[in-house]
Order: structure tokens, then sequence, then C-alpha cells
């Protein structure tokens, strides 16, 4: 039997320069989708996933992030005294466990394969989670519950692939497939980072979900830098997939890419028409926007 991930990884290093001015002071991942910043929806869908440790690679000027999800002990005392207790509960998400969130520094912003590598004392021999935070996934059920009923099915590697048109593959990692298990299930026989249109073996592009072996590590220690002179995870998923098996999943859900802006506004909006206590309020002022 397949060993169950307990932690998951969060990579939030990056500088966020396409949301410049925003991001000089505010880390990228803690700009908001509606009254929520980036980060918290990726962590709670790795809750939602049985996750209970939560490691984040960060950066200098990242400290909002730790702030964020820890105790608030002043704001909560006072929430406390003036009885708010519907405020306090919805400080509960961003509150793991004590114990149960871990912050390493990647020094240097050498790819987002050397990220993950730094988490790797911290992740130690066990399968875990790796969850990028700009990809935000909608849906009823989290990618992360959907992967993992894949992962105890299979066991392996597990990674969350969906279609774009053809024309923007060069932006992604993709996959080529083999063996279907189901319609959404496949395994993997190769892939390649940021492929040319033409050289791309397929449409299906890694979404920024993973459930990994930590055999992972040992790929990334010794890697060369990839495309974009950056050390690459997928070419290190490249070298494992030689000795374990790989699956990519296409997963039920929309994906807003919040690193971009035209997918940040569009998680806005989305997830504003979704929600019971604001679609209401909002659809009649979207639509008469879309009017002028
Ligand atoms: C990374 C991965 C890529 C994946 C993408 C999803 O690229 O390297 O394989 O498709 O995330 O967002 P990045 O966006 O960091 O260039």
């Amino acid at each position: 039997m397949s060993r169950k991930p307990r932690k998951a990884v969060f990579p939030v290093a990056g500088l966020g320069t396409r949301f410049l001015p925003a991001t000089k002071a505010v880390p990228k991942e803690m700009l908001t989708v509606v009254d929520k910043p980036v980060i918290q929806y990726a962590v709670e869908e790795a809750a939602e996933a049985g996750i209970d440790h939560f490691v984040f690679v960060t950066g200098r000027g990242k400290g909002a992030i730790e702030d964020h999800f820890d105790l608030a002990y002043e704001l909560e005392a006072t929430l406390k005294a003036r009885g708010k207790t519907a405020e306090i509960e919805l400080l509960k998400p961003s509150r793991p466990a004590a114990g149960a969130a871990s912050f390493v520094r990647q020094q240097e912003p050498l790819g987002l394969g050397h990220a993950v590598w730094c988490a790797r004392d911290i992740v130690g021999d066990e399968p875990f989670l790796l969850a990028l935070p700009d990809m935000l996934i909608h849906g009823a059920s989290g990618c992360f519950t959907q992967m993992m009923e894949v992962y105890e099915r299979h066991g392996g590697n597990v990674i969350a692939v969906e279609e774009v048109p053809h024309e923007h593959v060069s932006r992604y990692g993709v996959v080529a497939l083999n063996e279907k298990f189901d319609d959404r299930t496949h395994s993997i026989t190769g892939m390649v980072e940021k492929p040319k249109r033409e050289d791309a073996p397929s449409n299906l592009i890694i979404s920024g979900r993973y459930i990994l072996q930590p055999e992972i590590f040992a790929k990334l220690e010794i890697l060369k830098p990839g495309a974009g002179g950056e050390i690459q995870l997928t070419d290190a998923m490249i070298e494992l997939i030689a000795e374990q098996d790989f699956y990519s999943y296409r997963f039920e859900g929309t994906t807003y890419d919040c690193g971009d802006k035209i997918g940040f506004l569009s998680a806005n909006v989305a997830l504003a028409l979704s929600r019971p206590d604001i679609a209401s309020k909002f659809r009649p002022v979207a639509e008469l926007l879309l009017k002028q």
C-alpha cells in the first residue's frame, strides 16, 4: 500500500514582478481573491485533502505569509472581548495547529525545482503534495482531494493536467500520455517544460498540483538548469519517470492563473459570482459594468 502524504509544499518565493507596484511591499501570494489571500485557497485545498503539515518555501519580504498563518493574538482577543464570534471563525482556516506550518527560505531565485529541493529536509523521506499557489483551482471538490483518490488507487506520482489551446502550450510543462485507466487518468510517458508549439507532445499542461515521491529530491540535487536557465521540476520528473510510475489526472474544476492580471481578475469575478453571500449583490453590478 502507498504511504499517505501528510505534508504539502507551497513555493512562495517568487517576486511577483507582473503585479508591481502592488507587490512592492506585499507578497503576490497575499493579494486577495474576494476576501482571502491567493495562498489560502491552495492551503485550504490541501487541508481538505487531509494534509496536516504545511511547508512554505519563502524568500525575503515574504514575512506577511508567516504572520497570516499564525495566531493573531491581539486581533482574536479584541474580537472575543467584543463578542465577534463570526469573525473569529473566519480566521480559523488560516491558523494551522501548533507546529504544523514550516517556513524555509529559497535564498536565490534558481527555479521551481530548486524551490522544491529547498523543502527536502522538512519533507523528509515521505510522499508529499506540491501546490503552485498562483494556480487557483475552483470546483465542487478540491483538486487535491480528487488526486488523493487516484493516488490511493495507483500510488506512484500523480500530476494534475488540463487541456489548453495549442497556442498556449509553450507557457507550461506539457505531458505525453500512454495507457488509459479511466476517462481522467492516464500513465505519463514523458514531459517537456515550455516546449515550442510544434514540439509539444500534447495540449495537456501541468496545472500546478502534484503528488510526488521523495526520490524527486535526489534528482533535483544533481539537475542542471533547463528551460529559461532555471532548475526545472519538470526535468527532475522526467528523470524519475524512468524509475517510478507517473499518472496524469484531468481534474474537475476551473483554473485561474493568478500570476497573470487577467487570470487574477477572472478569479475575483468568478469566485464572487459563486459566493452565496455576495453573488446576488455583485451580479447586477457586474452586468451593468459590462454594458458600459
Ligand atoms: C511551472 C511549471 C510548469 C507548470 C506551471 C503551471 O511553470 O514549471 O510545468 O505548467 O508552473 O503554472 P512557471 O509558471 O513557474 O513558469
